[in-house]
């Protein structure tokens, strides 16, 4: 099924099988390094540029350098979608510390490993209406911005992990995770989202979120419809007691949540704003100037 199917590592193109690192890098080790799930659509490069951004912002804050510059990981993403002939995508970058003794400590580490994994996918533009989910609170709390904060994309995930683990016991589709406090932070791999009385909230980078490059995008989708958004502090009770709530991720696009424990949500999933919110995503993901083309000429791949 994905015969010609190409990683990127290190400036090479390896086949998917033989696609591998070292049992030494501190990325499996220790889920020591970062990376980004991006979207393309109809060959647009779903806001390439905001996930550039994200990626070596995570990277400072873990205090590793990237061996590319921006422009050259651009350039490399484009190049293994090239290859693989890929116009509607999955792309996930992943750079990890490298190769380490069997410490924790990174300073043995010499070469972060770069890699880059493309895969079609499915996407919004072939579903008119948004999917709805069912969801339950974790036991788990999102862990704390003073921790291992999930506002760094890095690939320590085991909080995720465990959430999702819960749901899948109490067979439902995702967790939604409280922060310490006790207010809404976000799901396992997606943000949340809650419409009441035809305004949106949604909870603040106070709660440990990862701030998704769809939730931003989707912020700005409720200006442009003239809806109010607020970012601020979500109670369990005002979750619970909704008009809508959906969730957000490169990944799952925008899915409705139909059910949080036991408890249904608002009158109907999806709900009308929810449903509005799809439809102008769903327009604007392949629009030229959402993103960055990964066919025309004027972004050749410049090879080494
Ligand atoms: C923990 C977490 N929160 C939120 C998101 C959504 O972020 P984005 O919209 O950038 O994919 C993700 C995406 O993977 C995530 O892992």
């Amino acid at each position: 099924m994905h015969d010609q199917n190409y990683v990127y590592i290190n400036g090479k193109f390896v086949e998917r099988e033989k696609a591998s690192v070292s049992v030494f890098d501190h990325g499996l080790l220790y889920g020591d390094g970062v990376f980004e799930g991006i979207r393309e659509y109809s060959g647009i490069i779903f806001q390439l540029k905001e996930h550039m951004v994200r990626l070596y912002n995570s990277a400072k804050y873990i205090r590793l350098p990237i061996p590319l510059s921006m422009e050259e990981m651009e350039q490399a993403i484009i190049s293994v979608l090239r290859k693989n002939n890929l116009k509607d995508a999955y792309i996930r970058v992943v750079v990890t510390r490298g190769a380490g003794d069997l410490g924790v400590d990174p300073k043995l580490c010499n070469r972060p490993n770069i890699f880059i994994i493309t895969e079609s996918m499915e996407s919004v533009l072939s579903l008119s209406e948004p999917k709805v989910i069912s969801v339950m609170i974790s036991s788990y709390r999102r862990d704390s911005t003073d921790a291992t904060s999930h506002e760094v994309k890095s690939l320590n995930y085991l909080n995720s992990v465990l959430a999702k683990i819960e749901a899948n016991e109490m067979e439902v589709n995702d967790a939604i995770m409280l922060d310490r406090r006790g207010f809404v932070s976000e799901a396992t791999v997606s943000n949340v989202f809650i419409v009441k009385d035809g305004s949106v909230h949604t909870p603040s980078g106070a709660s440990g979120i990862l701030r998704g490059i769809t939730r931003g995008r989707v912020i700005r989708l409720c200006e442009e419809l003239g809806l109010e958004i607020k970012e601020r502090d979500i109670t369990p009770y005002e979750l619970f007691t909704a008009d809508e709530v959906f969730l957000t991720g490169t990944k799952s696009e925008i899915v409705s949540v139909g059910k949080i424990n036991s408890v249904v949500i608002g009158k109907s999933s999806p709900g009308p704003v929810t449903r509005s919110i799809y439809r102008a995503f769903r327009k604007a993901v392949s629009r030229r100037e959402e993103g960055v083309p990964a066919f025309e000429e004027s972004y050749a791949y410049r090879s080494k």
